[in-house]
């Protein structure tokens, strides 16, 4: 939550900042602001409630000639109610120094209350701005001689800001700047992603690289209890105590256009749309010809290891954690027992897994706050953490022992489609290969699983064809307040997205069943017309989902079935939307579409604001 950006170069300086904060809107989007550091005129600040838009056409023509560097940020308020007094960037009591802050200062009060007895003056209710001015603090103790002797600004400047940042307790990516040395942006990591972009005489920072991929593609991901000093012509890192790190590049393979809208309209209709080719993206090369170690030695885990693995354990928060249960049902089908619990639920139970269990924590950011405290939990526990991610070098890659990315490209609307389908694609996969592993799917059904997976693209295609078909009948439909969505079994995890996706972007009333318990409660709620999203594929339990269609028809419900060829013949309902036959393991990945365009159209009917839904954040990194 929260964006930041940074540069330090010849470029327009507030061009590079407002474009990035744009890329970066989904992360937060209640306000923003951005400072620039000028040679002369001194530190230029402007903050402005709102869309990005709101800044851009609030510092048209009003920046200084003279500006070195910048920072800017987009927020998602944590602490402090969204106002323009409560945007960032923050300054200190002179404004020479100001700071742009993502995550939670957890000891900020205690650090107000000391700064304030100094005769610190604040002027927002954030925790970003103890920063500010305990950066300033640091500066006067380095300059009155309190600490080491230093006649540069940049190297004070340096000092101040280490300083300052050890004393910080909580999650944060934090950049400053100051006025006396404007060709310098201190930045720090702690729990809270941070990367920094090399370009030819000059450099970027950023949460996510999507910010500055236009001009370079070369990165550096900080590391938590990491410093980097950046210039134009240099980018240094150190860790806290001031030790200097030497750290490596990555290359990031995504191209820019990866990340734009492409012609639609919303980016979330986008990436429903990318599906086929991002679920292609995901298995490439990892499937056939079978080979039982490809997987095994792609994410580092030994086959003997993996043989021997006899539970796993599943955390995620969110759609992952839909897509953790999807996991759940294909793994135990498969023959190997499997949990799925929220992150957020976990932390404190962890003590009580079994060594041996494997964890698997997915996450399409890699840096959901819940997440990360599961899987470092796990760890103290002593068990292997595997992360199902999307996102290079993301935090929970740090922290696992074994990665396996989904390779589905960009992911940008907050409301998850593409990543979600990347992540069913990965437990398909996983769940063949452990069970061969296992010994319990022979070598030639593995293969056999593994064509099926393969038709799945193209499967994804046909699906996409219900698109006109959806967007008519959400006409009927977008009036209305309360949805239910049932299913049974491997199909109960797409209940509960396709009634999660339809509350993010439309704001209705929409809950997720396990059919079996219709009679339990929910049936009660069901009166004339209330429109009930029936998954009704082809599959073990499809009697029993007939039934707990006929009950709540009974009762005036409007059914909307997810069928396909086989189970429409008998199923009963108003409303059909017709996916391809595919083998039942694997049909969560076509059923879930319909619920996502569903979801989409009620949502442009209602004119909702689709690719930033209120109050919500794409990735949530803070508890
Ligand atoms: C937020 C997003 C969801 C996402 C969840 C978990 O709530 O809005 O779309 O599923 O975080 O995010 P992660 O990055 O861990 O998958």
């Amino acid at each position: 939550m929260c964006g930041i950006v940074g540069y330090v170069g010849d470029r327009k300086i507030e061009e590079v900042l407002i474009e990035g904060l744009r890329r970066l809107e989904y992360r937060g989007y209640d306000s923003c602001g951005l400072a620039l550091n000028g040679e002369k005129s001194g530190i230029y600040r402007k903050r402005a409630l709102g869309r990005i838009d709101n800044l851009a056409r609030a510092i048209e023509g009003h920046t200084p000639s003279d500006k070195r560097s910048g920072i800017a940020h987009t927020r998602w308020a944590t602490h402090g109610e969204p106002s323009e007094d409560n945007s960032h960037p923050h300054c200190d009591c002179s404004c020479e120094i100001v700071v742009v802050h993502n995550g939670i200062i957890e000891n900020y009060s205690s650090l107000k209350d000391e700064l304030e007895k100094k005769g610190h003056k604040f002027s927002s209710q954030t925790d970003t701005e103890v920063i500010a001015h305990l950066v300033e603090e640091k500066l006067k103790e380095i300059s009155r001689g309190a600490g080491i002797k230093h006649a540069l600004p940049e190297p004070l400047f340096f000092e101040a800001f280490r300083r300052a940042v050890n004393l910080l307790s909580g999650s944060f990516a934090v950049s400053a700047l100051w006025v006396k040395a404007p060709e310098l942006i201190m930045s720090a990591r702690m729990h809270s992603p941070l990367t920094v972009g090399m370009g030819e005489g000059e450099n970027f920072l950023a949460s996510d690289v999507s910010a500055f991929l236009k001009y370079t593609k070369k990165v550096y991901f900080m590391d938590d209890g990491e410093i980097a000093a950046i210039r134009r012509n240099s980018a240094e890192f150190y860790d806290f105590k001031g030790k200097k790190n030497n750290k490596q590049p990555s290359i990031i393979n995504w191209d820019l256009s990866m990340a734009e809208k492409g012609g639609y309209r919303h980016f979330m209709l986008k990436e429903i749309h990318e599906q086929a080719l991002s679920a292609q993206n995901t298995m490439a090369g990892r499937l056939l010809p079978f080979e039982e170690k490809r997987i095994f030695s792609e994410i580092g885990l030994d086959f003997n290891e993996a043989a021997r693995i006899k539970e796993l354990q599943i955390i995620a928060c969110g759609t992952a954690f839909h897509a953790g249960l999807v996991g759940k049902y294909v793994f135990e089908r498969l023959g190997i027992r499997a949990a799925a619990d929220l992150a957020s639920e976990f932390e404190s139970r962890a003590a009580l897994l079994d060594r041996g269990t494997l964890v698997i924590a997915v996450s399409q950011s890699g840096e959901t706050a819940d997440t990360l405290h599961a899987v470092k939990a796990a760890k103290r526990n002593g068990n292997k953490v595997l992360a199902v991610t999307n996102t290079l070098g993301s935090s929970i890659t740090r922290e696992a022992d074994y990665t396996l990315y989904t390779h589905c490209g960009p992911e940008i609307g907050v409301a998850s489609t593409k990543a979600f389908l990347g992540q069913l694609i990965a437990f398909y996969m996983l769940a063949v290969n452990f069970s061969h592993a296992r010994g319990i799917t022979d070598p030639q059904k593995a293969e056999q699983l593994c064509r099926q997976l393969l038709l799945i693209p193209d499967l994804i295609e046909k699906t996409m064809a219900l698109e006109n078909k959806i967007e008519k009948l959400t006409e009927a439909f977008s009036s209305k307040e309360h949805y239910l969505f049932i299913g049974r079994d491997l199909s109960y995890p797409i209940a509960l997205e396709g009634a999660l996706k339809i509350k993010e972007i439309s704001y209705v009333h929409a809950e997720g069943y396990a059919a079996g318990e219709m009679k339990h409660g929910p049936i009660a709620i069901i009166e004339k017309g209330m429109p009930v999203l029936s998954l009704a594929l082809s599959s073990q339990s499809l009697d029993l989902i007939k039934g707990n269609i006929e009950e709540a028809k009974a009762r005036g419900a409007d059914i909307i079935a997810v069928v396909d060829e086989e189970s429409k013949k008998t199923v009963k309902a108003r409303h059909y939307l017709e996916v391809p036959q595919i083998n039942e393991l694997f049909s969560g990945a076509l059923a879930v579409i319909p619920l996502q365009l569903f979801a989409y159209y009620i949502a442009l009917q209602r004119k909702c604001d689709i690719d930033k839904p209120r109050n919500l954040a794409k990735s949530v990194t803070v508890r």
